[in-house]
């Protein structure tokens, strides 16, 4: 069933582009406004070339602080806020596409967390999307910069997110590495975000059918195609067709075997995972040795504003003396004369 819908879905799709090869007359020439649109792209690119290169920026490139954006960090969260503000995340974005009959999936860490249990792994720093670039350039010309307006389904939670659409999403190969996310779904709260990439077939002459990332994560188009309609974080998703190569392709069979993990092992009974007790412990360590640093601190202040008072009572107290003395003495001198 499934393979027989992607049959016929590549079937289109070679039609379509074949009838797009094959205008009318003059074979082989491009229609006036697809000449006036690549000009429109070159000039942007130029522009671009000349300018900062690097369109997202994050407050640091280390992995904690590399998964926020600049303009919207306020400071790294706590564990719960960040679960609270992803969960929340894909389910806008998700419905977000859904409302707009936009095709995306999930992908990488986010597609191996709904592998294990249809939620995201509790200690991932970012989510992943993927998009084919014919929605990834829609996204750039139709949606970019829209700030979507998300209430969450019990009516509790109002927030609203970001989509940033890179300038970028025209060049598809890796250029100068600084570009590789074409676009990002934004919690302007706190800067954490959902990466969005987009596949292109990048050698449709050489290689058909290979569909690649500008980072180069290359999957075929029966890997991906038909997508499997699928729950993510409760919200109806899709992933790739054939997502047990794809994950095992890049995180090797250990990630779908191995149930410890980043500090968590998987509770075959609660179908999460639940951080391990040595986790448990060393956050309760640090959280007091931060408890013991921050009252030594206060410590420190109240000790220095007593100080403080202490010696502008003193000098009160001196220029008391000083000026009994003063007076003493013109006293004493008004008895000489
Ligand atoms: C959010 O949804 C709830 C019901 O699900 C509704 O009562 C509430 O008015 C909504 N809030 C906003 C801001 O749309
Ligand atoms: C999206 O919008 C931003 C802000 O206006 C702009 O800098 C960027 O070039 C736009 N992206 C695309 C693909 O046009
Ligand atoms: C899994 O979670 C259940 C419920 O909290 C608990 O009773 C059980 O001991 C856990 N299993 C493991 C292996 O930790």
């Amino acid at each position: 069933m499934r393979l027989s819908i992607c049959a016929a879905a590549i079937a289109t799709t070679t039609l379509f582009l074949s009838s797009m090869a094959t205008p009318a007359y003059k074979p082989s020439s491009k229609s006036p406004s697809q000449i006036a649109d690549e000009m429109r792209r070159k000039q942007k690119q130029k522009k671009l070339d000349t300018i900062d290169n690097k369109y997202f920026h994050e407050p640091g490139g280390d992995s904690t602080l590399g998964h926020y954006d600049r303009r919207y960090f306020h400071g790294v969260v706590s564990d719960e806020e960040r679960t609270d503000t992803q969960s929340h995340m894909i389910r806008a974005y998700l419905n977000f596409f859904h409302e707009n009959e936009l095709d995306t999936w999930i992908a990488h860490g986010t597609l191996l967390g709904w592998w294990w249990n249809g939620k995201r792994l509790p200690w991932d720093l970012d989510l992943d999307t993927q998009v084919a670039d014919a929605t990834l350039h829609h996204l750039g010309d139709v949606h970019n910069q829209t700030r979507y307006a998300y209430n969450s389904s019990d009516g509790a939670t109002q927030r609203e997110f970001l989509l940033d659409v890179n300038p970028w999403i025209w060049q598809r190969n890796r250029g100068d590495g600084l570009n590789v996310i074409d676009a990002r779904w934004i919690d302007t709260r706190n800067g954490l975000f959902i990466d969005i990439t987009g596949l292109s077939e990048i050698r449709p002459d050489t290689h058909p059918g290979v569909w690649s990332c500008k980072n180069y994560h290359m999957y075929q188009t029966g890997e991906l195609y038909p997508m499997r309609e699928t729950m993510f974080e409760g919200v109806v998703a899709k992933v790739p067709y054939n997502y047990d190569k794809i994950l095992v392709d890049e995180y090797k069979v250990g990630a779908l075997v191995v149930t410890e993990f980043n500090g968590h092992m998987w509770n075959t009974t609660l179908k999460e995972w639940v951080k391990t007790q040595e986790t448990l412990d060393q956050e309760t360590k640090e959280r007091m040795r931060k408890e013991v640093e921050e009252r030594k601190q206060r410590e420190e202040v109240e000790r220095q504003r007593k100080a403080g008072e202490e010696r502008k009572k003193k000098e009160k107290e001196d220029r008391k003396k000083m000026d009994m003395e003063d007076k003493k003495k013109a006293l004493g001198e008004a008895k000489l004369e």
